[in-house]
């Protein structure tokens, strides 16, 4: 008998997202689990050290290294990377074979351009709750 897959099985496709990831927190992780609700496979290209200095000013609390590990333990994620450059989105996706793209919907529209070659998914942010607000809170006492 061949395998008949279940209704409920989710589609054969590779699912990539990207993030800084840093000081993890309830928001990152849902939308980590809701990207990997959409294909069989989750790629997450966790961004460079250097680049997140260029991007938001500021050395993240954690190290790459360190938040590749966090990700990279996440039952949702099968596979993680350094993203190196915001200008490489097109090349990490056609390297990883994905089928769709997800991305937070603070950057709603931003990634329209990648719909020739992925499906694109903004999912909608969790609220009140980011690494800049935990950061302001802890440091603020
Ligand atoms: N994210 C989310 N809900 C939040 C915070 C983040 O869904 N409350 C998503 C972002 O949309 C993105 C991913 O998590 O797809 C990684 O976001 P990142 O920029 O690393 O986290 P932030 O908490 O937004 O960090 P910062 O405050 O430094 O911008």
């Amino acid at each position: 008998m061949p395998d008949v897959p279940s209704e409920s099985a989710p589609p054969p496709r590779t699912v990539i997202t990207f993030g800084t990831f840093d000081v993890f927190h309830v928001g990152h992780l849902r939308v980590i689990e809701r990207a990997a609700a959409l294909g069989a496979r989750l790629v997450v290209g966790v961004s460079a050290d250097a680049l997140n200095l260029r991007k938001k000013g500021r050395e993240p609390v954690f190290s790459q290294s360190e938040r590749l590990e966090i990700v990279a333990a996440l039952k949702a994620v099968h596979e993680v990377f350094v993203e190196e450059s915001l200008e490489l989105k097109r090349d990490y996706i056609t390297q990883f074979a994905a089928d769709v793209l997800v991305m937070g919907d603070d950057w709603a529209g931003r990634f329209d351009e990648f719909q020739d070659i992925c499906e694109v998914v903004y999912l909608p942010r969790t609220p009140a709750i980011s690494t800049t607000a935990l950061i302001e809170k802890i440091s603020g006492g």
